[in-house]
């Protein structure tokens, strides 16, 4: 290619890029997201939405539907052989899957309900009461946002998420919008005791002491998130949510009965079929690093539909990261019991904050920080 040729393609590029960004900002300005779109009936799904071409995500009816097990943390015959039992399939979703559902987790199926209808009444509140919250600054105090990684990603996701930083604690009650504040209290009152009993479960699974987890501070810190996909009217030209992995140690994720949500497994991305009562839980990064790679973060993503909305509500589980919150910035490395000379640590310890500053300043599709930090 003549030096001149090149010059005239690189141009185009830039401005092709220019343009894109002040498409970005017009979206973002108008702080009513995808939403906002849907509402003014565009026929279209817009050029920021569109995945390139070799980019195009499977449909579903490529898809792998095989299901996968669920397992039920507090059944009432508490018995050892029953939690071994419960261990044992944790431990087996948890190599294999990267994921599992939980039922009979003590949640009763209402609030479940009403979370997600409380999500609903948010997103689709008055567009001027909505705007106000609209940010992306996501740490203080209650926001709504379209795209964390609005200006990073090659193609933006059909979906916009309202949420507040949960643990160690919600925002004063008066911060929170009228349409969610009762239901979010509660919800998130019922996942963080849901949360310790999990992460008991989890450290078992790993062979450790059943506290492990939760000493380490692994659900210390927690960021509840209310995503909203859209009805869309051209699903097969972007996504809900991208392909990623969560940075978290883990996720409990409560989804409506719409479905879109995905697992990558053996290389086939395989449908979550929403089950109703039930709860998703998918493992994070962090828990990657401190499992030593024993247990692994799953990649996951959402595809779009024409019909909706669907909604769903996910809780990171997280150390405690937040100026005040900690005096030291936290270090996790790979747990040390689970070292040995036939297992030696594949990666080095992490500094939470610059492993988080990492994950949040790239696209989502992009490489996780794992990488960063491996031996
Ligand atoms: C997430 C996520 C899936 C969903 O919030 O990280 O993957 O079903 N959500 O909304
Ligand atoms: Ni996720």
């Amino acid at each position: 290619m003549a030096f001149s040729e090149k010059r005239e393609n690189n141009g185009a590029a830039e401005d092709s890029n220019h343009s894109r960004l002040i498409k970005l900002r017009e979206f973002d300005d108008t702080k009513l997201g995808v939403k906002g779109l849907v509402d003014a009936a565009v026929a279209k799904v817009p050029e920021i939405f569109r995945i390139s071409n070799n980019n195009k995500h499977q449909l579903p009816s490529d898809l792998d539907h095989s299901s996968s097990g669920s397992v039920h943390p507090n059944t009432t015959a508490a018995a050892a052989a029953v939690r071994r039992e419960i261990v044992g399939g944790i431990r087996g979703s948890c190599e294999e899957w990267g994921f599992f559902q939980v039922v009979n987790h003590g949640i009763p199926e209402g609030i479940l309900d009403e979370m997600i209808q409380g999500v609903r009444r948010f997103h689709e509140l008055d567009p001027e009461i909505k705007k106000r919250y609209y940010t992306r600054d996501l740490i203080s105090g209650f926001f709504l946002v379209s795209n964390f990684d609005l200006y990073r990603s090659a193609a933006a996701s059909w979906r916009d998420t309202m949420g507040c930083v949960a643990a160690p604690d919600l925002p004063p009650p008066e911060q929170l919008p009228d349409a969610t504040r009762d239901i979010l209290i509660e919800y998130s009152k019922q996942v963080k005791r849901l949360s310790k009993t999990i992460l008991e479960l989890l450290s078992e699974a790993l062979g450790l002491e059943p506290n492990r987890l939760n000493q380490l501070g692994c659900g210390a810190g927690q960021l509840l998130l209310g995503h909203y996909y859209p009805a869309c009217p051209e699903p097969e030209v972007t996504i809900g949510v991208t392909d990623h992995t969560d940075a978290s140690f883990i996720t409990i994720l409560l989804q409506d009965q719409i479905g879109g949500l995905q697992v990558l497994h053996r290389n086939k991305w395989v449908d979550v079929q929403p089950r109703k009562g039930a709860l998703v839980v998918n493992l994070g990064d962090l828990l990657q690093l401190v499992s030593n790679d024993k247990f692994i973060s799953v990649s996951h993503r959402v595809v779009p539909k024409r019909i909706g909305p669907r909604i769903s509500v996910a809780c990171f589980l997280r150390p405690l990261i937040h100026k005040g919150d900690t005096d030291s910035p936290p270090v996790y490395g790979p747990i040390p019991e689970l070292l040995s000379e036939e297992n030696p640590p594949v990666y080095v310890e992490a500094d939470v904050r610059e492993f988080m500053r990492i994950h949040s300043s790239r696209g989502l599709d992009e490489p996780s920080p794992l990488q960063h930090f491996r031996v």
